[in-house]
């Protein structure tokens, strides 16, 4: 198992482009289940994630060939299993996309219901109950659940609670369905948005993408497609902490700086100079930033998948914060992590708060997930002293050659490989 071993305490300066979105490209190769023609993709970033994808596809019978570093062909014509099985979907709870998908096109599917997970119990039922809306018989057997339809139909599905992977399996399911769908209260984050931007690609007929009401009439055949993904605008908020965390200057470019509004306006109450273009942004800090409050909601909301890299912030921040997740019930797996590096973080239900301290120190530490791993890399970066990050494999999943990245901007941090 990999480690990071990170001397702190330098300002990172200098320029890093931001990688494919990893929660747009991931929805977007189990879309080419859609179809038997090709989908050719570009911008996808080299992930563990990513990989896992790739091996549940091949493992489904797509075929899959990288023709470059950034472009996959995928292609569904010769599909010759229905299940996404437990080993993979208990590392990469993304493969339940696969289920609107299979049984759209081919009336049948049955994938492993996902156990718990770091940050929460993180079900699926409305998943389910929506996809029960459209004409599936949904059963559970064995720890799976196996969903048939001969066709699934149109159906107007309000959801009880926003969900950014349920909207883009109903969405895609309802692509092939007889009839339009109609999808209340459904994620509007950037990647729902640019998933339907591919499926449209492919002649899907969709409407009112990136609000809470989305239309879909259904049609008889996707056909083949060539797309972009969108760029990563966690990966691109990580490393905008990241120069507010050294007091640095770094700039981000081909990122989407709309996309990042919400955490731009976070950064500069805390006293971070913030300028952008349309594809850049540039962070500088400038000393001890100030404490704020944060909390996390849906798009445009603040991102849970920046809560933690926000805590590590707010730990050496001047004054207090009050930091509230709302979206997951158990993300603040960091919390403990940043106390061994001498943070002063509280913690009552789903609230954090945070007594910022003027300094922190390096430490070993490990986190159990992708975003914590992350607020952990950042601590050690601040820190005086050496911090060695365990489980690097939890970073690898979702940021593609982050050390590489950081050593770009002038960070004393190497990994090794035990
Ligand atoms: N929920 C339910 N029932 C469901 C579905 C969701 O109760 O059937 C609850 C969840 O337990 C959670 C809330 O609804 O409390 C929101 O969950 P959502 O379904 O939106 O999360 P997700 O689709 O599983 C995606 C991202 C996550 C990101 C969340 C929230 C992908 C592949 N994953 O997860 O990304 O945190 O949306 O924005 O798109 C990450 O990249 O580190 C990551 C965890």
């Amino acid at each position: 198992m990999d480690r990071l071993i990170i001397r702190g305490g330098i300002p990172l300066r200098g320029e890093v482009e931001a990688a494919g979105a990893k929660n747009a490209a991931l929805p977007e190769m189990v879309a080419s289940l859609l179809t038997g023609e090709s989908i050719q993709l570009h911008r996808v970033p080299q992930l563990g994630d990513v990989k896992t994808t790739i091996g549940l596809l091949s493992h489904l019978g797509v075929s899959v060939e990288r023709r470059d570093r950034e472009t996959l062909f995928l292609r569904a014509d010769r599909i010759s299993r229905f299940e996404a099985p437990y080993q993979l979907v208990k590392t990469m709870r993304a493969s339940v996309l696969v289920l609107g998908p299979l049984l759209a096109r081919f009336g049948r599917a049955r994938v492993s219901l996902p156990g718990g997970c770091a940050i929460g119990t993180r079900p699926i039922n409305l998943h389910l109950a929506a996809l029960e809306k459209m004409g599936a018989t949904v059963s559970l057997d064995a720890g799976y659940v196996e969903a048939k339809a001969p066709r699934l139909r149109g159906a107007r599905i309000t959801f009880d609670g926003q969900t950014v992977t349920g909207t883009e399996n109903l969405m895609m399911a309802a692509t092939l369905a007889d009839g339009v769908t109609v999808l209340e209260n459904a994620a509007c984050e950037p990647e729902v948005a640019d998933l339907a931007a591919l499926l449209i690609r492919m002649g899907a007929r969709i409407e009112g993408v990136g609000t809470p009401t989305i239309s879909i009439e259904g049609v008889d055949h996707l056909h083949g497609a060539e797309h972009e993904v969108i760029p990563d605008r966690v990966e691109t908020g990580t490393f905008m902490v990241v120069a507010a965390i050294t007091g640095g200057d770094v700039t981000i470019n081909r990122c989407v700086p709309c996309h990042l509004e919400a955490i731009t306006e976070k950064l500069q109450e805390t006293g971070v100079i913030v300028e952008e273009t349309d594809w850049s942004i540039r962070v500088c800090g400038d000393g001890r930033v100030q404490g704020i409050n944060i909390r996390t909601h849906p798009y445009p909301g603040f991102a849970t998948d920046m809560q933690a890299q926000f805590m590590a912030l707010m730990a050496i921040a001047q004054g207090s914060s009050v930091i509230t997740e709302t979206v997951f019930e158990n993300r603040f797996m960091h919390v403990n992590e940043l106390l061994r590096m001498g943070a002063d973080i509280k913690v009552i239900g789903t609230t954090a708060f945070v007594q910022g301290v003027p300094m922190l120190s390096g430490a070993p530490v490990m986190a159990t997930d992708l975003r914590a791993s992350a607020s952990l890399v950042l601590a050690g970066l601040a820190a005086q002293g050496i911090t060695t990050v365990s489980r690097v494999y939890h970073l690898d999943r979702g940021y593609e050659s982050i050390e590489q990245k950081l050593l770009g901007l002038g960070a004393n941090i190497e990994r090794v490989t035990e």
